[in-house]
């Protein structure tokens, strides 16, 4: 993860860098630090935590008249996500040899073994970082060779991992090194002559650039007032004409307002793609179905329990044997994969290296791809054979809600569309999901006394020993989904599970201090459902039923419309109980967009 910005140019170096970052602390907001080189003195702020701390640092020490006069000043900045060493100013980047800073995103997999090797060579490290290594191993070339250029290829060439590195040295105060290896970087020329620019996506660069490159695994170069140089051919390419700007619009978190969005970015979802007699997708040449025997989805997190959600739906609908990976256990259990299968990765950013790496492997076997991506001209969709976008719009909040929405509603429209192709479904049965699918734009709308019943809720549901969520079926994914919600936001210990499952162990933690969140839909599998919740209630675990039917033996009851389809009952389940493990965090004092240790795009393994 991380986020890496850097600028060549006459204008204000640190409010570039500084607006850049804020663009990218999606990224991560452990720490941020910007290096400014200008006069051949550098001038370096750091800071822990988020940009707007490094910010007061740089308003309050920076003198601004410096660095706005007619004078070229380059610079780089960085917004991190800790992954060796601690979230401290001393770890924070960019990181300084003796004479050059760099800025990396990725992850330096042998850096313990450089580190050594430059220790003995008697290089000092003063963080604990993978990173240091970067800039010591570039001087421990560069003083033996006095080539920055070839020092810098010496570099990249003994690195292993993933990395995106921009680099600066005091001697060439109008230049900046960089090199991509599975972090995704992009280069910009800027609107003023001899103007340069480099971020991690392209919302830095949007009103700032009209000709960038997104840069290709392998590609490095030079970037100065003069020229650009690669050392590979690369395609220059524009930037959409406008930045979307999420905005709280009244509401206390962009977590809250994505989730009163769901309803209406579902409907953009469903735009142009669910007709009056089937499902049509522009996107995909309905051939990439053919010969197809399987379908094998790869994604991380909330992705996942989308995924996992809809491998239920391509079963029974499009009647294709379905299955579901974990992104990072599939990059290395040497999956057997035949070119019948059918490969989908599913993103919210389409930049998880994880699932993005996933995505090459498949490809490299030789099947058909397919990614379903809420970002436009992210990695994942300039890898995959076809894209389907989600439509949901900027998620701010960390914790998905609608990119999950809005993922599910396009594969079940996926699974509908493939049933249509292969000619497994009967024209009523057709009709009859068509019919739901229009409605699920209601399913999700937020209702008071639900979003009241959560906050009231929320008072009792902050201690004891833990949360249970469990559903069968889809509501088991969804289970998985409402346990990570509550993890992630409100750092209490949850767990989704199949209802069937309790008995085979963990129904031995049942007591009053267990908290189990039952989701009970009328219309699949209710009996069922109501045994295993039983079978709970029974040994005293304190039970929260999610139901159209009251269930006499639960503790509280959050009543949700009735509804014919279990999918519509899905939708009105998972707002249910996003609003509830949003008050038990608001409850908790939590920083509810930005919880603790996490980050938006996790682009690191
Ligand atoms: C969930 O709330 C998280 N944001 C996380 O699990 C996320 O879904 C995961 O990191 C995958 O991200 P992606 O959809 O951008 O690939």
């Amino acid at each position: 993860m991380c986020g890496i910005v850097g600028y060549i140019g006459k204008k204000d170096t640190s409010k570039i860098l500084l607006d850049g970052l804020k663009d990218l602390e999606y990224r991560g907001y452990d720490s941020a630090g910007i290096a400014i080189l200008q006069n051949s003195k550098f001038d370096i702020f750091k800071a822990v935590g988020k940009i707007a701390n490094l910010e007061e640092k740089i308003n309050l020490q920076y003198c601004l008249p410096c660095s706005t006069k007619e004078t070229i000043s380059l610079g780089i900045g960085h917004t991190r996500w800790a992954t060796h060493g601690k979230p401290t100013e001393l770890n924070a980047h960019p990181h300084l040899g003796e004479y050059s800073y760099v800025v990396h995103n990725g992850i330096i997999e042998n850096y313990k073994e450089l580190k050594e090797e430059l220790t003995f060579a008697g290089h000092k490290f003063v963080s604990q970082t993978d990173t240091e290594v970067i800039v010591h191993l570039f001087e421990y070339y560069n003083n033996k060779l006095n080539d920055p250029k070839a020092s810098f290829a010496k570099t990249v060439e003994r690195l292993e991992g993933a990395y995106s590195i921009l680099l600066i040295t005091k001697s060439e105060p109008e230049t900046i090194y960089f090199m991509k290896h599975g972090s995704p970087l992009i280069v910009a020329k800027g609107k003023e002559e001899g103007e340069v620019l480099f971020a991690s996506s392209d919302s830095p660069l949007i009103g700032l650039s009209d000709a960038v490159v997104y840069l290709e695994d392998g590609v490095m170069g030079i970037a100065s007032t003069t020229a650009i140089t690669f050392n590979q051919e690369v395609s220059w390419g524009t930037l959409p004409s406008s930045k979307q700007f999420a905005q709280k619009d009244g509401f206390r978190f962009f977590m809250e307002k994505e989730i009163y969005e769901q309803s209406d970015v579902v409907t953009d979802a469903m735009l142009g793609r669910l007709k009056d007699n089937g499902i049509d997708f522009d996107e995909i040449d309905p051939s990439i179905i053919d010969g197809i025997n399987e379908i094998k989805i790869c994604a991380c997190g909330t992705s996942y329990h989308a995924g996992l959600t809809s491998s239920y739906l391509f079963e029974r609908l499009a009647k294709v044997r379905t299955s579901v990976e974990i992104a990072s256990e599939f990059r290395y259990k040497e999956p057997l994969l035949t070119p019948d299968t059918l490969f989908i990765v599913i993103s919210q950013s389409g930049e998880t290296a994880d699932t993005l790496e996933a995505l090459k492997m498949a490809k490299a076997a030789g099947l058909k791809s397919i990614a379903i991506c809420n970002v436009d001209n992210s990695s994942m969709t300039r890898v995959a054979d076809a894209t389907i976008l989600t439509r949901a719009g900027i998620e701010k909040g960390v914790a998905s809600t609608k990119a999950f929405s809005t993922q599910t509603v396009v594969l079940w429209m996926l699974g509908l569309y493939f049933a249509k192709v292969r000619g497994v479904m009967e024209s009523d049965k057709l009709a009859s999901e068509l019919l739901a699918l229009r409605e699920t734009p209601k399913a999700l709308k937020v209702f008071d006394h639900i979003h009241e019943k959560t906050k009231r809720l929320s008072k009792r549901y902050l201690h004891g020993h833990g949360f249970f969520f469990i559903g069968r079926d889809v509501f088991f994914p969804l289970a998985l989904e409402g346990a990570l919600k509550l993890k992630e936001i409100s750092y209490l210990h949850a767990e989704g599970y199949p209802a069937g499952e309790m008995k085979h162990g963990p129904i031995a933690l049942a007591d009053p201090e267990l908290f189990t969140i039952a989701l009970m839909p009328q219309n699949l599998l209710y009996d069922k459902i109501k045994s295993n919740v039983e079978e709970l209630s029974a040994r005293d675990s304190t039970i929260c039923a999610i139901s159209p039917l009251a269930f006499d033996l639960a503790d509280d009851f959050i009543k949700t419309n009735s509804a014919d389809h279990y999918m519509l009952e899905f939708f009105e389940m998972l707002v249910a109980i996003q609003l509830l493990s949003m008050e038990i965090s608001v409850r908790l004092g939590n920083d509810v967009d930005m919880p603790r240790n996490l980050a938006k795009s996790v682009t690191v393994e």
